[in-house]
């Protein structure tokens, strides 16, 4: 065991590019934003400083209306498409132009309600960046105040290619003039892990649109070709309010404090705008249309996490949770295994992603399904232990997919190790 935790913290260190890191060499070249997050939560099992450094770099990059974007690009590396040229955001550092799941504001309160006095001074001067972060999110994403937050493209979700948007993607034309590209992700990893060319095809439209509307996000929100609302931002989101009031309070803050209340409270309310009662879970909701997908994912479970939802509803995702795990050697896929587009290596049609795994273990436990949240850690434990530190796994097979070495697998390893040892990181 002990080798593997070394394992681990030395993948932080070698994709460490000085003060961020990247999620893998080459696949993924540049600072994500959810994988900064994580890879903090890392960092603080074996140095605290460089843990805040990975969230401090990563809001060096929020743009002036508070976005903080999933991708820093500090370099322009070849490896990766699409780089910064495809973007066009005007953005210093240059960025792509959306989110992702808004998880760092939960990261500093762990950082900050586990440490001293250095802790609570770093969290003090985080705070009003992550203010306007979540404040984007609830005005930008949400600007009719429905308390239910949009995203504008599939990679704002971080689960790039789950089937939850072949409903809204199925919409968008392809424009003939969209030009030629080449992808690079292909170098790196098997075509039948990743998203497919139909998927590139309209990834790039949806950014052609931004790019020729200059990032403006009235104008996304309104006539972009992509609007649906995603339980994983939604919920990620909420518990994330729901952190940055812990931190509000323990620095005394309380005009930030009733601000946040009352998004908590708005998107408590819209949430169950994601309630499928047939399905018997949160799907996602295209928002053009109103079309709600029909399949229990590992985003749906975040609704454990973001404390969504009444008993009669948590205990329909309880029942549907142990079927799925009696389905699967390996939990928690990210695509129910009994639907027909369930696909055990292909990115977010199916594989087991450990940084959700610990978000859903974390929620579990909190709802009192102790053995539950045990299954899923333990299932995370072995598929690294057998595999190694891949991007994603086989629920079926536990075969490690998509990038290796990497960053936050080893990470939430390094966490998942720290609270055996009964340390609060
Ligand atoms: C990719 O390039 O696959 C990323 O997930 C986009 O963020």
């Amino acid at each position: 065991m002990q080798e593997q935790l070394d394992t681990a913290r030395q993948i932080l260190l070698d994709n460490d590019r000085g003060g961020f890191t990247v999620p893998t060499a080459r696949l993924y070249p540049y600072q994500w934003n959810w994988d900064s997050a994580f890879t903090a939560l890392g960092f603080a099992t074996f140095d605290r400083n460089r843990a805040w450094t990975e969230i401090e770099t990563l809001f060096d990059a929020q743009w002036p209306n508070g976005m903080v974007p999933h991708i820093v690009f500090r370099s322009n590396d070849p490896d990766y498409f699409p780089g910064p040229t495809v973007w066009q955001t005007g953005s210093q550092p240059p960025s792509s132009g959306h989110s992702q799941p808004p998880v760092a504001a939960s990261v500093v309160c762990d950082l900050l309600e586990s440490g001293d006095e250095t802790d609570a001074a770093r969290a003090r001067e985080l705070f009003p960046k992550l203010l306007a972060y979540h404040s984007w999110f609830h005005n930008h994403r949400d600007p009719d105040h429905t308390g239910l937050v949009a995203i504008m493209h599939p990679w704002e979700s971080g689960r790039d290619n789950c089937p939850d948007w072949d409903h809204a993607m199925s919409r968008i034309e392809v424009p003939t003039d969209l030009g030629d590209y080449k992808r690079r992700d292909l170098d790196h990893v098997d075509a039948d892990q990743r998203p497919s060319r139909e998927q590139y095809d309209r990834f790039l439209t949806i950014i052609k649109f931004a790019r020729e509307n200059n990032w403006d996000s009235e104008k996304i929100y309104r006539e972009g070709p992509f609007l649906v609302a995603d339980p994983g931002v939604q919920f990620a989101l909420l518990r994330a309010d729901r952190d940055l009031l812990r931190i509000s309070e323990a620095l005394e803050n309380w005009d930030a404090s009733s601000q946040l209340r009352t998004w908590i409270m708005r998107s408590e309310v819209g949430s169950q705008a994601l309630w499928n009662e047939q399905t018997g879970a949160y799907c996602a909701r295209d928002l053009r249309n109103d079309h709600l997908s029909d399949a229990l994912t590992n985003a749906s479970m975040l609704a454990f996490y973001a404390d969504v939802g009444e008993q009669k509803q948590k205990q329909r995702m309880i029942d549907a949770t142990r079927r799925i795990l009696s389905n699967v050697q390996y939990g928690f896929p990210s695509w129910d295994p009994a639907h027909p587009d369930f696909e055990s290596k292909r990115y977010w049609r199916g594989p087991v992603w450990a940084i959700m795994n610990y978000m859903i273990a974390k929620g579990l436990e909190e709802h009192n399904e102790i053995l539950m949240a045990e299954r899923i850690r333990n299932d995370t434990r072995e598929l690294i232990s057998k595999a190694g530190h891949y991007e994603y796994f086989d629920p079926c097979t536990g075969e490690g997919l998509g990038g290796d070495v990497f960053t936050w697998t080893a990470a939430i390893q390094l966490v998942f190790e720290s609270a055996r040892q009964g340390r609060k990181i």
